[in-house]
């Protein structure tokens, strides 16, 4: 397998309902990791990009989270609907989505 040029990795944790940190499942995680499988497909990039799902990356109240090795930027509050800018500007084009990075006092 070549190694890819970035690897996202998508937080599916889980956790009971009622836990104080919450979950990404419970914020909608697997969506996601739904949506970029979708577009690798549609788009064609496997083998140049991977994506994976993940347990607890750790800030989990700002999921659910997404994490670009090696760039190691972290997305907070993805929704299916950011997926498309993420692959397009971030993993094709080399430019991560300001928009989307958690704060630096969060994970920095
Ligand atoms: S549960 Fe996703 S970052 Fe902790």
């Amino acid at each position: 397998m070549p190694k890819p040029e970035k690897h996202v990795f998508v937080c599916i944790q889980n956790r009971p309902e009622g836990h104080p940190k919450g979950s990404c499942t419970a914020r909608g995680g697997p969506a996601l990791l739904d949506e970029f499988r979708r577009l690798f497909e549609e788009k064609g990039l496997w083998g140049r990009f991977q994506v994976t799902s993940t347990g607890c990356l750790g800030p989990c109240e700002e999921g659910p989270n997404v994490l670009v090795y090696p760039d190691g930027v972290m997305y907070a509050k993805v929704t299916a609907a950011d997926v498309t800018e993420i692959i397009d500007q971030h993993l094709m084009e080399d430019k991560p989505v300001d928009r989307l990075r958690i704060s630096e006092e969060l994970w920095g």
